[in-house]
């Protein structure tokens, strides 16, 4: 029975970072690189970029909660939202206590939700290729990176319409960030299976990683920090991720490809997504890539 806590600890852990890694997405995509070069000049098409991008990220999503929910995923709940794109590498069903399922279960079809919201306004790109089986791995090299990339993002949007659907897709998003770190902060002190080491210092690991691979300084916190890091310096629990007024971190869209592609630089994909992600925002970077379509 230890070893089943300790094994859904771990996967709580990896939930986390997942949300993380996402939430950095989506802030990433609403500062797009590109800003400076195309804004003024058409907004729709700018903004058309900038919220296609985070598709990378809720194709990842949706397919990682939904095999964890339910061991099967978008090819067999709503196959039309892929357009095709070929299916995950190495997805599992996860060990899941009841509540952490149920939990699971409610994401996994939010996010349905959040692709569906998103190509409502914009065409989008067929689901890339995605890796799941690297999911235990890439949660050490991807540390939470929590809400920021909206707050940098959204300013960066023109229409009335984008920032709407962004505002929406970052409520939920930080909804469920802040889930599922509560339920990792309950057990802040479990030795996670088979690391030795407790979810705390594990959620130390992963920002420390993601803050490496960003290059852009500290955007990552842990669970349990410095009194010195925690709100207003009085204290050490940090069940949510602040800067030293409380508010989200921001990240660009290179950071988070950087994190997601576990290599550090957003023109060498590899991580979750083997092929590189989709979308103009992050084709850009891989100027060298002869990799097909995708
Ligand atoms: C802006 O983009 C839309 C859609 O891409 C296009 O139809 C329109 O002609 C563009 N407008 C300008 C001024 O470039
Ligand atoms: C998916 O395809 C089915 C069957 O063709 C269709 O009824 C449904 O509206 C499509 N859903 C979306 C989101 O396109
Ligand atoms: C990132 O990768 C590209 C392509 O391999 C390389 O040209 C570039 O120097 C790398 N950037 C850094 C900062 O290492």
């Amino acid at each position: 029975m230890a070893i089943t806590k300790e094994r859904r600890s771990l996967f709580v852990s990896m939930m986390m970072v997942l949300f993380f890694l996402f939430n950095v997405h989506h802030l990433q995509v609403m500062g797009c690189p590109n800003n400076n070069d195309q804004g003024a000049t058409n907004c729709t098409d700018q903004d058309r970029k900038l919220l296609e991008f985070p598709l990378n990220l809720e194709y990842f999503e949706a397919e990682f909660f939904l095999f964890g929910a339910l061991g099967f995923g978008l090819d067999k709940v709503a196959p039309n939202l892929t357009m095709g794109g070929p299916s995950p590498l190495g997805a599992q069903k996860a060990n899941l206590d009841p509540l952490t399922r149920d939990v699971i279960l409610q994401f996994a079809w939010q996010e349905v939700g959040h692709l569906r919201a998103i190509k409502k306004t914009v065409k989008g790109f067929p689901r890339p290729q995605l890796d799941l089986s690297r999911l235990l791995i890439a949660s050490y090299l991807i540390p939470y990176v929590g809400l920021t990339g909206y707050v940098g993002a959204n300013p960066k949007l023109q229409c009335p319409e984008s920032r709407k659907l962004v505002a929406g897709l970052l409520g939920v998003e930080s909804g469920q960030d802040a889930v599922i770190r509560t339920m990792l902060y309950a057990r802040a002190g479990h030795i996670v299976y088979p690391y030795g080491i407790t979810v705390a210092a594990f959620t130390d690991k992963i920002s420390n990683l993601r803050n490496k691979l960003g290059k852009a300084g500290v955007k990552d916190e842990g669970l349990i920090v410095p009194k010195v890091m925690g709100a207003e310096g009085q204290v050490n629990g940090n069940v949510l991720v602040g800067n030293e007024l409380s508010l989200a971190y921001d990240r660009t869209p290179e950071e988070i490809l950087r994190i997601v592609y576990g290599s550090g630089n957003e023109s060498v994909p590899g991580g979750f997504y083997p092929k590189g992600a989709d979308g103009e925002i992050a084709k850009s970077y891989l100027v060298t890539t002869t990799a097909s379509e995708v």
